[in-house]
């Protein structure tokens, strides 16, 4: 009998994690919105909040889900794990407890310091907004300012970066957080390192570099992620080797502290003049970053999911060789003021010709779309994401824009991201910092 597989989300990361499954499995999948791309790939797809759990489970029941896979992190954070392992579900992804490594960063820090996790950046924690922006004055350098808890990637403000320092006072004097982290400054490149975790063993994926600011150049504010690439071999071309390798060390090391953790393992790392420190970790896939990983993955994802079910070894992951280059549509406006409820239009067939005569591969991943009886409408956040695949960042970029002609109006792209130029910035960004 074929496994029966329940997916939890309805974004792009969740279209992503339902295409690397649904050759091998029965999918059942349950969102808030309806994705179009995984009702497409769905034997059933029901319309639960994601961090509903008694729903969540009572769809698993009736489903005979032989396992779940979690995408979201308010799921993660409300239970949805621990509610389907009750249930006698497996669930790939962490409980809520576990979770806390991505939904309470006042913890995370806390326990990267205690633990000894390589590449802790210097930090407080802070109850009190006051005291919080004494510190800020009394504070030798520049500080990121980062709510404690789950913000969608939006919370932060770094000093001297995208704000002043009086700017980020006002901001915590004006915010109803319970607890920030004020933390040193970290420059450099970002980039991410995700791993398949499950009975203390790590199996990591090729490293990921997202673009959080809404505009083109990096500018404006920051978003859950307007688009991403990977190249063909597992770093990327602003890193070393040995630059990789200490962020799978840190993943190692982290998983030695937390041996029950089950799910993917996030590291979101920057590689600074003094090596790679830990931005933060997240307890999921990223969004966008399984856009880029799952398509170039060769190992089946189920075989990943049935052996962490089934305390089997993981197995050894292989990945093709090839970069991969994602940008996001998003509703405009987004992130501050995205415009709901616009109907738009996506011709999957531009897609599906974007690739053609160049021996790479155009996908389409929808996202935070409602597929409504008459049409497509926007939400709040992002809408979907083309992924150009081939030899070279620069091939794959190339086949994403040919892509993003399916895009209609009312929709808005970082055009730059996975562009020659852009890439070569973050070379000369990391050469400077190493002179
Ligand atoms: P986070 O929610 O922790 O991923 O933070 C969102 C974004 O804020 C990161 O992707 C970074 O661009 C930025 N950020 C977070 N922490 C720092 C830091 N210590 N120094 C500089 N930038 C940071
Ligand atoms: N791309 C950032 C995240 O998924 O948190």
């Amino acid at each position: 009998m074929p496994e029966r597989v329940l997916l939890v989300g309805g974004g792009g990361r969740e279209h992503a994690i339902a295409r690397a499954v649904a050759p091998d499995c029965s999918l059942y999948a349950c969102a808030s919105n309806r994705n179009p791309g995984i009702a497409d790939l769905a034997a059933e797809t029901r319309s639960i909040d994601e961090t509903d759990a008694d729903e969540i489970v009572a769809f698993a029941e009736d489903v005979d889900a032989t396992l779940a896979v979690i995408g979201p992190e308010s799921a993660l954070a409300a239970g949805v794990a621990d509610a389907l392992e009750d249930a006698g579900v497996y669930a790939f992804g962490p409980g809520a407890d576990a979770a806390r490594i991505e939904t309470d960063k006042a913890y995370q820090r806390r326990f990267m310091r205690e633990e000894g996790i390589p590449g802790c950046p210097d930090f407080e924690t802070f109850d009190d907004m006051d005291a919080a922006c004494a510190y800020i004055d009394d504070y030798d350098g520049d500080l990121a300012v980062k709510p404690a808890g789950l913000t969608g990637g939006k919370g932060v403000r770094v000093i001297g970066d995208q704000v002043t320092e009086a700017e980020a006072k006002a901001y915590l004097r004006d915010s109803d957080y319970d607890r920030v982290v004020l933390e040193e400054r970290l420059v450099g490149e970002e980039f991410t390192v995700q791993a398949f975790v499950s009975d203390g063993e790590v199996r990591v994926t090729p490293a990921v570099q997202d673009h959080k600011r809404a505009y083109e150049g990096d500018e404006g504010p920051n978003t859950g992620g307007m688009g991403s690439y990977s190249d063909a071999g597992p770093a990327l071309p602003f890193m070393d080797e040995v630059d990789y390798d200490a962020a799978v060390e840190v993943l190692e090391a982290t998983v030695d502290a937390l041996p029950d953790y089950e799910g993917v393992l996030y590291g979101q790392f920057m590689l600074t003049a003094d090596g790679v420190r830990v931005v933060e970790f997240n307890a999921r896939f990223g969004d966008p970053e399984a856009m880029n990983t799952l398509p170039v993955m060769e190992t089946p994802f189920l075989d990943v999911l049935t052996a962490a079910r089934d305390g089997d070894t993981l197995p050894d992951l292989s990945f093709a060789p090839r970069a991969t280059v994602c940008k996001y549509a998003v509703p405009a406006g987004y992130p501050t003021d995205p415009e709901a409820g616009s109907r738009i239009e996506v011709d999957e067939e531009s897609v599906a010709r974007a690739a053609e005569g160049s021996g790479g591969d155009a996908l389409l991943f929808y996202a935070s779309v409602d597929a409504r009886d008459d049409g497509l409408y926007t939400t709040t956040s992002r809408a979907f994401a083309v992924v150009g695949i081939a030899d070279t960042i620069a091939a794959a970029e190339d086949i994403a824009e040919d892509a993003l002609s399916a895009a209609g109006d009312g929709l808005r792209v970082r055009h730059d991201v996975g562009t020659q130029s852009l890439v070569q910035r973050r070379i000369d960004h990391v050469e400077d910092l190493r002179d």
